[in-house]
C-alpha cells in the first residue's frame, strides 16, 4: 500500500468470517491494481457515519452485508433500478462523491448458474423455495432475465406473496404455499433452494423430498456449507443436473469488482482460492 492506494471493503455486523477480502485482494493483485479491500464491522447505529466515511475517505466503494443491506438505501444518493426492486443493496460505487447502490446478488447467481450448468434462461419454469433476502435477489433477477415463469414457495406465505408482487411485472410470478411444492416439482425445469435448510450443522435436512426430484431438473442450492448439501446429493441420485451455492458468492463479488475497476474479475482464480480456504477452515 502507498499514498495512492484506492480502498474498498465490506460493511457488515458481524463480518469476521467474510471471504470477500480474500477474493478481492487476490483479484486486485492479479490485475496489478493499486487497490485494497478490508472488512469493517459496523454497528447498526453507526451505519450512516460509516457511509459518510466512504465519501470522506474517498473509498471507491463497498460491499454491504447482513444486517445493513436494506437500511443503507436511506443513505445513498442514487439506487439502481434492480436494487430498488430487490429492496436491498450489496454494492456501493463512489462515483466522484455520488454514492450509487447496486445489487449484484441475483445477477451473480445467474452468471454462476449459466456458467456452471450451461442452462439458458429463456423458457425455464423455476420453482424457488424460500422468500428471504437471498430469494428476493434471485427471483427479481430471474424475472428480469427472460425465464418463462417462477413459483415462489415459502413456509410463511405472506413473504412469498410480497416477493411475487415485486417481480410480477417482468414475467409470470406466483406465490404458493409449501404444500404445492409436491406438484410443482414435476412441472418445473429449475428448482432452487433459497432457504437455510440443509446448512451446517443441520446437514441431514433438505427442503424437498428426494422422491420429487427427477432427471429433467436443474437443482440449485444457495447453501455452500456444506458444498454438497443433502438436496444436491439427492438430486445427483435422481439424475438431475446440480449447482451449488459457492458460485453465487464469487460472481456477486466479481460484478462488484467490475463496477469498481472497470475490469473483468479473474473469477476462476477467486473461486479456486475461496474453495481451498473453505476446505482448510472446515478441517480445523
Ligand atoms: P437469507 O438472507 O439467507 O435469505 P432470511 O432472509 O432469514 O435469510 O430467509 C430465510 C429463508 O429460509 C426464509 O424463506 C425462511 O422461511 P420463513 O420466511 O417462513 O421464515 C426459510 N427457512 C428458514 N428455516 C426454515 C425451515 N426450517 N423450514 C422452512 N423454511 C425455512
Amino acid at each position: 500500500m502507498n499514498s495512492e492506494t484506492i480502498l474498498t471493503g465490506v460493511f457488515g455486523h458481524p463480518v469476521a468470517h467474510s471471504m470477500s477480502p480474500l477474493m478481492h485482494n487476490l483479484a486486485f493483485e492479479e490485475l496489478g491494481l493499486n487497490m485494497r479491500y478490508a472488512a469493517f464491522d459496523v454497528e447498526p447505529e453507526r451505519l450512516q457515519d460509516a457511509v459518510n466515511g466512504i465519501r470522506a475517505l474517498n473509498f471507491r466503494g463497498v460491499n454491504v452485508t447482513i444486517p445493513h443491506k436494506v437500511k443503507i438505501m436511506d443513505y445513498l444518493d442514487e439506487l439502481d433500478e434492480e436494487a430498488k426492486e430487490i429492496g436491498a443493496v450489496n454494492t456501493v460505487v463512489n462515483d466522484r462523491g455520488k454514492l450509487i447502490g447496486y445489487n449484484t446478488d441475483g445477477r451473480g447467481y445467474i452468471a454462476s448458474l449459466v456458467k456452471e450448468t450451461g442452462t439458458l434462461l429463456q423458457g425455464q419454469r423455476v420453482l424457488v423455495i424460500g422468500a428471504g433476502g437471498a430469494a428476493r435477489a434471485i427471483v427479481v433477477s430471474l424475472a428480469r432475465s427472460g425465464v418463462e415463469r417462477i413459483w415462489v414457495a415459502n413456509r410463511t406465505l405472506e413473504k412469498a406473496e410480497a416477493l411475487a408482487a415485486a417481480a410480477a411485472h417482468h414475467t409470470e410470478v406466483d406465490a404458493v404455499s409449501s404444500d404445492r411444492v409436491r406438484d410443482l416439482a414435476a412441472e418445473a425445469t429449475i428448482l432452487i433452494n433459497a432457504t437455510s435448510v440443509g446448512m451446517h450443522p443441520h446437514t441431514e435436512e433438505t427442503p424437498i423430498d428426494a422422491s420429487l426430484l427427477h432427471a429433467s431438473l436443474v437443482v440449485s442450492d444457495l447453501v455452500y456449507n456444506p458444498l454438497k448439501t443433502k438436496l444436491l446429493l439427492d438430486a445427483e441420485k435422481a439424475g438431475a443436473q446440480t449447482h451449488g451455492g459457492l458460485g453465487m458468492l464469487i460472481h456477486q463479488g466479481a460484478l462488484a469488482f467490475q463496477y469498481w475497476t472497470g475490469e473483468e474479475a479473474p473469477v476462476d482464480l477467486m473461486q479456486k482460492t475461496v474453495l481451498s480456504r473453505l476446505e482448510r477452515v472446515r478441517k480445523t
